[in-house]
């Protein structure tokens, strides 16, 4: 015989000869590389049993044998049994496996995490390892047809995180951040100008320590946020931690704001954006949301009518009726470096007060800015101004009055005069 024909009939009888040993990844893909191979469930549906042989190969696994992560097809015969045992990741995926599979944390951080803990309950709902990496054609983060290539990150976790009757099922507080995301800032950078700097879903939440909010440990925890945040907005966070707000978030008090409480978290938009939290005319309610509650004034001793005194300045009006040029709650004391006015790097310190008002009233001096913010003077709070106020009311009504009688005497005699004419 040939050897060429001895080849070919070990080849045909090591395959169909009886029942031969599952042994290597051709063999399996005789029957599920074709295209056609599907499996009918019991609920009717149909399920495709269809290996990709080429994304196989170039998945990061496609040096793998079948049986690596099918271990109990090991030694099978043909037509194999059902197979009944999970594929588990974890047979490779452990700290220090010789097989070089990395492992910063997937089984042991996971294990702990909101979504490990569900799956550890029988949520079926809950992402197993599978849900966000696939089966066949797990690829590298690096890779930028990996489903945890950075700029896919969203998508992946929208899978699920974008049906708001799965939120409702699992009580999430946010219903679709997916959505919110996709048109942020963030998202947009992402989605659309592929600049892959920008924040995605696990750079805020992390990939296998997610945990929820309300868990301290969380890095969206109101404690961790600014930090989270402040990983890529550097300088903002040093000047943030030294604000007022900064001090006392990092003192745990709950009621100052973090990063979210002035940008939100996922619908983060540009200033410059007509829809931002923070563009000029909505910064007024955004700080208006504390400052206008009674129980933060009485808790920190802080002044009231904040809102209110603004709203009767003329940046006030002007601010409500959309003028983004006029002076805002941030353009007078900042927006991450607020101090207090009594601090002598405030902007709103009285030294300051000439160089925060001049840079939009050039040659303010400190005469202009005196007594003209926030004012509303009593008898023993700002008594000059107070008492000017008063005369300046008294004038004013006794001017109008006076000129008002003036008019009607002037009318009364004309009619009176008339009257004489007349008769
Ligand atoms: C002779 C054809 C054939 C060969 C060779 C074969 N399979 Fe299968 N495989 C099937 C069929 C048919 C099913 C569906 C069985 C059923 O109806 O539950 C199946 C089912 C499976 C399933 C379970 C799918 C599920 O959800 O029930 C796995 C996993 C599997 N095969 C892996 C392998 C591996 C690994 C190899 C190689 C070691 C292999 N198969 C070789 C025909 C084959
Ligand atoms: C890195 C591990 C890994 C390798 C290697 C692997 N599989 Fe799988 N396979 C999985 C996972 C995960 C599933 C999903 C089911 C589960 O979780 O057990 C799966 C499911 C399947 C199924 C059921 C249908 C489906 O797509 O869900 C078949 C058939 C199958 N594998 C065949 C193969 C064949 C043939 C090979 C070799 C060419 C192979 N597998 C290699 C991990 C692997
Ligand atoms: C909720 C989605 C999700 C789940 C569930 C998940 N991963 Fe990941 N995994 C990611 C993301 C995203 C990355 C990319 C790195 C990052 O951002 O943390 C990653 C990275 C990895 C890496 C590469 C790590 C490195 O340092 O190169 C491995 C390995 C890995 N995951 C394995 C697993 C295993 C094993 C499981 C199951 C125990 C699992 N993952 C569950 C999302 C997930
Ligand atoms: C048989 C051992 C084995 C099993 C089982 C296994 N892996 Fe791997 N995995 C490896 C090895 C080895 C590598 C490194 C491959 C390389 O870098 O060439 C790897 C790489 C990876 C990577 C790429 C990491 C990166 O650089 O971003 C991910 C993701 C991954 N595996 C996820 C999984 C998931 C999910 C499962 C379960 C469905 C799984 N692995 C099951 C051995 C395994
Ligand atoms: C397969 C669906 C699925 C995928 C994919 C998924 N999640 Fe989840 N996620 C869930 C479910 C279900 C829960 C609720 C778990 C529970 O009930 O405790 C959850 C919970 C969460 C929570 C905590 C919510 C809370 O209040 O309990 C966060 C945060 C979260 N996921 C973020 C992510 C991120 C980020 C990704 C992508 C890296 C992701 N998820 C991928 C299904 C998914
Ligand atoms: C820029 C940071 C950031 C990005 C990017 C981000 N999130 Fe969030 N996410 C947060 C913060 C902060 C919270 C906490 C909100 C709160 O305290 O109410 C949160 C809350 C959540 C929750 C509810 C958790 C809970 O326990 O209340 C889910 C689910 C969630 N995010 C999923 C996602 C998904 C999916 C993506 C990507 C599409 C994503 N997030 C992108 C910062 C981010
Ligand atoms: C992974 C890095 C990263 C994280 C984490 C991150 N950001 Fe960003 N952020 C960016 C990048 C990059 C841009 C610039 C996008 C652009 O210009 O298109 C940006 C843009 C912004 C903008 C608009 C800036 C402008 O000049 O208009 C705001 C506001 C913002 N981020 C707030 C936040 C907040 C609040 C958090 C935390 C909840 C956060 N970011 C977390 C990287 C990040
Ligand atoms: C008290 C409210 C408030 C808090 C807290 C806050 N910001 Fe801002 N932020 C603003 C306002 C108002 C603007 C727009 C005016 C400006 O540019 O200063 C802004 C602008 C920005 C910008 C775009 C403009 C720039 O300077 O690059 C980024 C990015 C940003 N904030 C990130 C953050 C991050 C990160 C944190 C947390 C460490 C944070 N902010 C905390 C109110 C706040
Ligand atoms: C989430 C609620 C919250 C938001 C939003 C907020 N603040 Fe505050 N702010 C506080 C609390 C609470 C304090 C008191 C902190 C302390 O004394 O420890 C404070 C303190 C201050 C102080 C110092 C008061 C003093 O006399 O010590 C100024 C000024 C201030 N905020 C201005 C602003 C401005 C301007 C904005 C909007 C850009 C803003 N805040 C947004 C809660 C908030
Ligand atoms: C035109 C500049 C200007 C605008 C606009 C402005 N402030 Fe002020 N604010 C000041 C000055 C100056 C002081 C200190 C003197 C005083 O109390 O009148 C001050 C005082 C305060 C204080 C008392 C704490 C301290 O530092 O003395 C709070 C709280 C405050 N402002 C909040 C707000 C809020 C909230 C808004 C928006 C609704 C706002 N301010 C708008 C200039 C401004
Ligand atoms: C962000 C820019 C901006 C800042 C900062 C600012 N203003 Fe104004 N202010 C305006 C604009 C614009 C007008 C409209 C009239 C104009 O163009 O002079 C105005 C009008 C006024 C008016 C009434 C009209 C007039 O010109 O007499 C007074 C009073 C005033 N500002 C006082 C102040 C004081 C005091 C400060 C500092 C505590 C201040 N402003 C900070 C932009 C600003």
């Amino acid at each position: 015989m040939k050897p060429g024909r001895l080849l070919l009939v070990c080849l045909i009888v090591t395959v169909f000869a009886g029942p031969a040993l599952a042994a290597d990844n051709a063999k399996c893909l005789m029957c599920h590389g074709a295209p056609g191979l599907s499996k009918r469930l019991p609920d009717g549906s149909v399920i495709s049993l269809h290996i990709d042989d080429q994304a196989f190969r170039q998945s990061v696994h496609g040096a793998r044998l079948c049986t690596d992560c099918h271990i109990d097809m090991r030694g099978q015969t043909f037509p194999h049994k059902r197979s009944a045992v999970p594929v588990k990741c974890s047979g490779c995926h452990f700290m220090g496996n010789p097989m070089g599979a990395p492992n910063i944390g997937p089984m042991t951080e996971y294990a702990d995490s909101v979504h490990g803990r569900a799956v550890k309950r029988g949520d079926k709902d809950a992402p197993r390892c599978k849900n966000c990496h696939g089966e066949h054609d797990i690829r590298a983060h690096t890779d930028p047809r990996s489903s945890i290539y950075r700029a896919n990150i969203p998508d992946t976790c929208g899978k699920c995180h974008s049906d708001a009757g799965m939120a409702r099922k699992h009580k999430i507080p946010v219903k679709r951040p997916y959505q919110l995301y996709e048109k942020s800032v963030h998202g947009k950078a992402v989605s659309g100008q592929g600049l892959i700097a920008a924040a995605v879903c696990t750079d805020c939440h992390g990939g296998h320590t997610i945990k929820a909010a309300a868990d301290p440990m969380s890095t969206v925890n109101k404690k961790h946020i600014p930090g989270t945040c402040g990983r890529c907005h550097k300088k903002i966070l040093e000047e943030y931690k030294k604000s007022i707000h900064g001090r006392a978030v990092a003192q745990g008090v709950k009621d100052a704001p973090v990063c979210t409480n002035c940008h939100g978290e996922h619908g983060i938009e540009r200033p410059t954006e007509p829809g931002s939290s923070v563009y000029p005319t909505h910064v007024v309610a955004t700080c208006s949301k504390c400052h206008e509650s009674a129980g933060v004034q009485k808790r920190f001793g802080l002044p009231a009518h904040r809102l209110k005194t603004y709203i009767g300045s003329y940046h006030g009006v002007a601010n409500k009726f959309g003028e983004t040029t006029v002076a805002n709650c941030a353009t007078c004391h900042g927006s991450h470096g607020i101090l207090p006015s009594s601090d002598p790097h405030s902007m709103t310190n009285k030294r300051n007060l000439p160089r925060t008002c001049g840079k939009c009233h050039p040659g303010a001096g400190e005469n202009f800015a005196k007594g003209s913010v926030h004012l509303e003077p009593s008898e023993k709070r700002d008594k000059g101004v107070y008492w000017v106020r008063i005369f300046y009311t008294v004038f004013i009504v006794g001017l109008i009055g006076s000129f008002a009688l003036y008019i009607l005497l002037d009318i009364f005699s004309r009619v009176r005069k008339r009257g004489g004419r007349a008769r």
